[in-house]
């Protein structure tokens, strides 16, 4: 049977200029709507400034809703022209059910559904301050529909299983073979992706930018790696690359075909105006903001690399690129489980005096649980925070004086929050706030790349053979 004619980039090409009319939009829709969401209350002190808490400068909060808005505004628009070839078919072609691309329509709908969910979710939590336990299971809901579309689309379920595994299964008498099927597993695997991309960018914030620029980076990530699926390239640049050869070694292109460009091109109308939006939020984000992204913004951006994952197939790929968030998130698991005290704010500490940031603290008022004692040790002899023990007015020294010691068996009083941005200040002392989120920046360009080299050496050298 003859197939429907392949939709090619004219549609790429109008993807190009949405993501200007989104970066646009963004740099001139929040100067004039920040007075009256402030108006409104959505504001925020701005704690790493003169006054802080007290009297730091004011605000407005939660500009992700006007991001997230004319986000899912460009989308819709944006529909009709990838199914632009539709509009106008072949001699003797007709256009019904039967030949219209369904189910590619389908992808596009449950993504925007999902994306509005999480904008629902965010715009709500910057209200209200939702509770954790109330909070978690919502990205699950909202994940439904965007797998039930997995599902109808084949639904993949099966891992290629590395070449060493498989070699020590076998040894154990265990013949799984290179790909397995984990059925129902893998979809609570898919479940728990967007459970931890809204969440996880949430919890690596409280600086100026940070958030945004973290988003940027993994947006422009998939951006990237979507591009180089595309018969775009010229032969020679992938041989250079990494060379043509077969999908499970993890080669690059040529062998991308059919399903995999059209994914891959989905996902890419889907980055490229959310890299432009982002990049125009950036601009009134950066230190000194005048701007806050508020939770709308996390978990808006955290459910578009989701769905655009889920639905392109590449969802290990997009987790290699979230390598500095599950860093932070494997360092606050302590404080978010409650094993160690977590306070409302974690972000660093600002110091008036010198304009810089330095690490901040949980108090113990209470006795620390014995786990709790072990992980702090552990947590300090790895470097990840800095204890503060209660100093021994010990030893009389004979002389109606008494000497101060501070001994690494006192009770620990206090000790650094648990996040990655206090643990590069314990590590490379205090820094200005505007050098903190370029570090962080540049760390997470750094894991993008150790995630391409991952993706593409790594991957033909544990698979291949
Ligand atoms: C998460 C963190 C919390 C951190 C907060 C900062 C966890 C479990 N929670 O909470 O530790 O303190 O984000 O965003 O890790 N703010 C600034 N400068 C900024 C951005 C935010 O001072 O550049 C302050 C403002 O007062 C703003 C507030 O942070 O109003 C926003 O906090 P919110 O997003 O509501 O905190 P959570 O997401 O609940
Ligand atoms: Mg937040």
């Amino acid at each position: 049977p003859d197939l429907p004619p392949q939709p090619t980039f004219p549609a790429l090409q109008a993807s190009i200029g949405f993501s200007f009319l989104s970066f646009l939009g963004i740099v001139w829709t929040v100067p004039s709507i920040a007075q009256p969401f402030a108006d409104k209350g959505l504001r925020g002190r701005d704690l790493c400034k003169p006054g802080g808490r007290e009297s730091g400068p004011w605000v407005p909060e939660c500009m992700g809703l006007p991001l997230a808005c004319w986000y899912i505004a460009l989308m819709m628009l944006f529909i009709p022209f990838p199914f632009s070839h539709m509009f106008t078919p072949r001699k003797g072609e007709e256009v019904g059910r039967e030949t219209f691309p369904q189910a590619e329509l389908s992808l596009y709908l449950s993504s925007l559904l999902s994306l509005f969910t999480a904008t629902l979710l965010g715009f709500l939590d910057d209200l209200f301050d939702i509770r954790w336990r109330h909070k978690l299971p919502i990205p699950l809901i909202a994940s439904v529909p965007m797998l039930l579309v997995y599902y109808s689309e084949g639904g993949l379920t099966s891992v290629v299983l590395p070449r060493i595994a498989d070699k020590w299964l076998s040894a154990a008498g265990l013949h799984v073979g290179r790909v397995v099927n984990l059925g129902p597993l893998y979809y609570l695997y898919l479940i728990l992706v967007p459970t931890f991309t809204t969440n996880a960018i949430n919890i690596l914030a409280g600086i100026n930018g940070v958030e945004a620029i973290q988003a940027l980076v993994i947006a422009a990530s998939i951006l990237l790696n979507d591009l180089l699926f595309l018969p775009i390239w010229p032969r020679s640049f992938l041989i250079a690359l990494g060379g043509v050869g077969n999908p499970h070694e993890g080669r690059l292109l040529h062998w991308a075909a059919g399903e995999v460009v059209k994914r891959h091109l989905m996902s890419s109308y889907f980055m490229m105006p959310l890299v432009g939006g982002i990049l125009g939020f950036l601009w009134h984000n950066w230190y000194p903001a005048r701007a806050f992204p508020g939770d709308t913004f996390c978990y808006f951006t955290g459910m578009a690399f989701s769905a655009v994952a889920i639905q392109g197939h590449f969802s290990k790929t997009l987790i290699l690129f979230f390598i500095p968030q599950i860093f932070n998130f494997i360092l606050s698991c302590p404080q978010i489980f409650h094993i160690v005290p977590c306070p409302r704010h974690r972000l660093p500490k600002y110091s008036e005096a010198t304009d810089t940031l330095s690490p901040s603290v949980a108090e113990f008022t209470k006795p620390l649980t014995w786990p709790a004692i072990i992980i702090l040790r552990i947590f300090e002899a790895l470097r990840l925070v800095r204890l503060t023990r209660e100093v021994e007015h010990a030893a009389y020294n004979g002389k109606g004086s008494t000497k101060q010691v501070s001994t690494r068996s006192g009770r620990i009083i206090s000790c650094t929050n648990m996040t990655i941005l206090n643990f590069l200040l314990v590590n490379f002392g205090p820094m200005r706030e505007s050098s903190l989120c370029t570090l962080l920046g540049a760390i997470q360009v750094g894991g993008s790349l150790v995630a391409f080299g991952v993706r593409y050496g790594m991957a033909s050298w544990v698979y291949g053979g």
